[in-house]
C-alpha cells in the first residue's frame, strides 16, 4: 500500500498568523518535517528551532568533494546543532542532506586557520575527531558544554592543522578489522555522544 507523507491541502476557514505558509495550506504539506510544523513557513520553523539549539557544533574539512557532507548536515539537524561549518571548498554535495541543510545555519571558512579564529571567539573548545596515535577515546572523555567536533575527509582524515589547533582529538573504539568507520558514522556517534552527557546527564568514566 502507497502511504504518502505528509497533509494535504487546509480544510475549512485558513489560520491566521506570519508562520503559516499560504502556499502548503493551499496544496498540502509533504515535506519531511514534524507534525507541530505542518503548514508553516521554513522561516518559522527555523526561528522556533533557534531557540532551543544545543551548544555543540560541528565542522568538517572539504578539501576533496566529500559525500559525506550532506549526511552529517541531516544529522546535525536531527541532533539540533547550533550550526554546521565547512572547512576549506565552499561547494558541497547537498543530496545526502534531504534538504535538511535549510533548517540548519551552515557557515563556510575558507581555511582552517579562519575556522579556529571564529571558534575561539566564540569560545568554543575546538575538538578533532580522528584516530590519531595521541587520540583519547570518545567513550570516556569528558565532553564539554560548548564545543565544536571536526570531522576529517575519507582518505586523508583530519588535518595537521586542525589536529594542532584542537583542545584533543577524539577516537571511536573499534572491534573488527578495518581501521576506520565512513565519516558520517563517526560524526553521528560523536554527536549522540554529546546528547547523552549533556541533555540527559550521563556521566562518563
Ligand atoms: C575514513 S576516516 C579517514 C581515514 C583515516 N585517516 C585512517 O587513518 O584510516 C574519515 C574521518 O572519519 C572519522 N572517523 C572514522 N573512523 C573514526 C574513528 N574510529 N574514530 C574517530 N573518528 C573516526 C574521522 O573524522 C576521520 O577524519
Amino acid at each position: 500500500m502507497h502511504h504518502e507523507v505528509g497533509v494535504g491541502p487546509w480544510e475549512g476557514a485558513l489560520p491566521e498568523g506570519d508562520h503559516w505558509d499560504p502556499e502548503l495550506l493551499a496544496n498540502g504539506d509533504r515535506r519531511n518535517v514534524l507534525d507541530e510544523y505542518r503548514y508553516w513557513t521554513m522561516e518559522a520553523i527555523v526561528a522556533e528551532l533557534d531557540t532551543r539549539r544545543h551548544n555543540f557544533h560541528v565542522a568538517i574539512e572539504n578539501w576533496q568533494h566529500d559525500m559525506n557532507i550532506g549526511t552529517v548536515v541531516r544529522t546535525a539537524n536531527a541532533f539540533l546543532a547550533k550550526e554546521v561549518h565547512i572547512i576549506g571548498r565552499r561547494r558541497w554535495n547537498k543530496r545526502g542532506a534531504m534538504v535538511t541543510d535549510r533548517y540548519q545555519h551552515v557557515r563556510h571558512h575558507p581555511t582552517v586557520e579562519d575556522f579556529v579564529a571564529w571558534a575561539k571567539g566564540e569560545g568554543l573548545a575546538i575538538i578533532g575527531i580522528d584516530i590519531f596515535p595521541d587520540s583519547e577515546k570518545l567513550e570516556t572523555y569528558e565532553l564539554p558544554q560548548n564545543c565544536v567536533f571536526v570531522f576529517g575527509q575519507e582518505g586523508p582524515g583530519l588535518s595537521d592543522e586542525v589536529h594542532a589547533a584542537a583542545e584533543t582529538t577524539l577516537s571511536i573504539e573499534q572491534f573488527g578489522s578495518t581501521r576506520s568507520i565512513n565519516a558520517a558514522s563517526a560524526a553521528g556517534i560523536a554527536m549522540h555522544a554529546w546528547i547523552r552527557r549533556h541533555v540527559f546527564n550521563q556521566r562518563v568514566g
